[in-house]
This record gives structure tokens, C-alpha cells and sequence, in this order.
């Protein structure tokens, strides 16, 4: 990474290695490989770097949270169905003090009840919902430029 250069980490959580073909009619059919190479193209663009991660679990997904601190400048984070569950991840959140922009590919809002309530949400800077690939975009530029608007690159 050159020096002054943003690097966000791109984090997915479970289930999310299956895009493509998991549900496409919710969740379209990219794969979560073709989204990170956008996304490195994007930042690329922007004059950063995104270094692109997928876990299912929950302890491997808090680990690239505390991993991220000091070496990256803000996270984009899918948590999949632990946005719904997990006070861990919330707290790692919390404790990582970085931007994180929480992203879910579907309209969370216009599915189950118990998709609309994020437990991880509260500990965000922001949420992006329901623009498909599109809001892991959009969240990598808001990454950024919170970086760059807090001095960070
Ligand atoms: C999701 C929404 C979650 O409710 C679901 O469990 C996922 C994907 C999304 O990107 O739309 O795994 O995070």
C-alpha cells in the first residue's frame, strides 16, 4: 500500500461465499468473487485499496474486526444473519473505534420480521440496504471518504 493510500477491509459473513447461486431471485447472481473484484477495481479508483474477506463464523468474523485495527482505515461489513443475532459482533464493532458501514444486499426491511431489527446497526457510522452489489460499492466510497474527511489518507 503506498504510504497515505486508504485500505478498507471488505468483510462478508455467513452464507455469503454461496452468491451466485444462493437465492438469486433476493439475492442476484454475482458471485461474492466477481463483487470483490469490483470492488478492488473501485477502490483502486478512488486511490485505495480493498482487501476482501468472507467468514461464516462468528469468532473468525470478530477476529478480522481486531485485525483491522491500525492497518485499516474503515470496514464494510455484511454481516449476514448475525446482524440479526450477534451482541459479539456489535461489541467488536464498538471496540475496533474505525468507521464501518453495514451492508445488506436485500431490502432487509421488505422481508421476515425478524430481518428488520439489526443488533450490529447501533454500532455503525452507517447502514446501506437493498441496492443489491451496488451498496457494497457505495459503502467502500463512504469508507473512504470518512477516511479521508477524519485526516485518514
Ligand atoms: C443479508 C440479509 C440477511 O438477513 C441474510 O441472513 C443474509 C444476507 C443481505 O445481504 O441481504 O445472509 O445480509
Amino acid at each position: 500500500m503506498a504510504e497515505g493510500q486508504v485500505r478498507v477491509l471488505v468483510l462478508s459473513g455467513p452464507n455469503l461465499n454461496l452468491l451466485g447461486e444462493r437465492e438469486p431471485d433476493v439475492y442476484g447472481t454475482d458471485t461474492l468473487e466477481a463483487i470483490h473484484e469490483r470492488l478492488r477495481r473501485r477502490a483502486a479508483a478512488l486511490g485505495a485499496e480493498a482487501e476482501c474477506r468472507q467468514h461464516n463464523g462468528e469468532g473468525e468474523l470478530i477476529d478480522a474486526l481486531h485485525a483491522a485495527r491500525g492497518r485499516t482505515a474503515g470496514v464494510v461489513f455484511n454481516p449476514g444473519a448475525y446482524a440479526h443475532t450477534s451482541y459479539a459482533l456489535r461489541d467488536a464493532v464498538a471496540a475496533v473505534s474505525l468507521p464501518v458501514v453495514e451492508v445488506h444486499l436485500s431490502n432487509v426491511y421488505a422481508r421476515e420480521p425478524f430481518r428488520r431489527r439489526s443488533v450490529i446497526a447501533p454500532a455503525c457510522r452507517g447502514t446501506i440496504v437493498g441496492l443489491g452489489a451496488m451498496g457494497y460499492e457505495l459503502a467502500l466510497e463512504a469508507v473512504v471518504r470518512l477516511a479521508r474527511e477524519s485526516g485518514g489518507g
